[in-house]
């Protein structure tokens, strides 16, 4: 995320004029950016955003603001998390994915369930399960804190945000 985090007049009057910037302020380029990859996905070309910045910066904000604007177009954003003390837990990631949006739990849950799941297989389960639930529609998918993803996780997640072949 690059900014330096100033807020103009501008700013100022775009946060009055419309509700999503009453929560985000400022930050228009960033915005612009999860706006392109949304109207991207919905037009069925993927894309990867990544939003770096230190701790307290607006990363999470940014990432509402563009689960508000999926919402608004009518596209699902289900989302999931890096998390300090589950680093070590192999799939946490996808795991978090499937408790926190149970219309993707189906078959490749238990994949990635499996203690003995192949990264392979547990990769391709989770496009798999992804491609059909997205069901022709687009479908964002929101990593909250990816750094604290654990490995297997990372790789799952690396492989399905993918450009197609
Ligand atoms: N551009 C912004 N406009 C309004 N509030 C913001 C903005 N950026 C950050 N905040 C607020 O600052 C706090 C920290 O932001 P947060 O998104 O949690 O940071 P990060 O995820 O990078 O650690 C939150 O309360 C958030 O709502
Ligand atoms: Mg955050």
């Amino acid at each position: 995320m690059a900014s330096n985090g100033s807020f103009s007049a501008a700013d100022e009057f775009e946060r009055s004029s419309t509700w999503h910037v009453e929560v985000i302020v400022g930050r228009r380029g960033e915005r612009q950016v999860l706006d392109d990859l949304l109207s991207e996905a919905a037009d069925g070309s993927g894309g990867v955003v990544v939003l770096r910045g230190e701790a307290g910066i607006g990363k999470t904000a940014l990432l509402e603001y563009a689960t508000d604007q999926a919402g608004r177009l009518g596209m699902r954003m289900p989302s999931t998390a890096g998390v300090q003390a589950e680093v070590h837990v192999p799939y946490a990631g996808p795991h978090r994915l499937l408790r926190t949006a149970p219309e993707l739990s189906r078959a490749a849950k238990s994949v990635l369930d499996a203690p003995d799941t192949l990264p392979y297989r547990a990769a391709a389960a989770l496009l798999g399960l992804l491609s059909e639930s997205a069901a022709g529609t687009a479908l964002v998918l929101a990593v909250e804190d990816a750094h604290w993803l654990d490995a297997a996780s990372c790789d799952a997640l690396t492989f399905v945000a993918r450009p197609p072949a």
